[in-house]
């Protein structure tokens, strides 16, 4: 299995490259995640995970969360059927507002926990905001979103 990930700021896009640059099947994109059509083709990937995305709590800038419903509209037309979306946030508000755009655009939630290490979730694996989140205690709320039918 390959892995892009996506990342606008070119400080913190380094910063990952650098990391991972002995991994041979993980590669970068610098740029913003509402281009995503411009940069794939069709079917191109088929999960999308959405690691503690920013939450944009103001409330006049909720059209910029990843999870906003004209996001997943995108991911939808680029994944296809079956299409996949993993999302993982610490932000309580966000969770929220992302069960309720899933739900408008008609995706089909599983797994869905409101505290990610204290339930019965096998083979989570965390990333840097994770540790340094649940390290304060606070609980990750989790999601897999699915939209039509999975094709193999
Ligand atoms: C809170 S950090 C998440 C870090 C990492 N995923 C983790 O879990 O450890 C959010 C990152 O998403 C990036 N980001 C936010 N909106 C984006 C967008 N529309 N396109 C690309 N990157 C974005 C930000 O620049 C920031 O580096």
């Amino acid at each position: 299995m390959n892995f892009i990930g996506i990342e606008r700021q070119q400080t913190v896009l380094a910063v990952a490259a650098r990391r991972a640059a002995e991994l041979p099947n993980l590669a970068f994109v610098w740029d913003n995640a509402k281009n995503l059509s411009e940069l794939f083709e069709v079917g191109e990937f088929r999960r999308l995970y959405l690691n503690f995305s920013d939450p944009w709590t103001k409330k006049r800038t909720y059209k910029r969360r990843l999870t906003y419903r004209e996001f997943l509209q995108e991911y939808r037309h680029i994944m296809g059927d079956g299409a996949e979306v993993f999302f993982k946030t610490d932000n309580r508000g966000l969770f929220e507002f992302s069960l309720n755009e899933f739900c408008a655009d008609d995706w089909k939630l599983s797994n869905i926990s409101l505290d990610l290490h204290h339930s019965d979730f096998v083979g989570n694996i965390m990333t840097e905001y994770e540790e340094k989140f649940s390290a304060g205690g606070a609980p990750i709320y989790r999601l897999e979103a699915r939209y039509g039918k999975r094709i193999e």
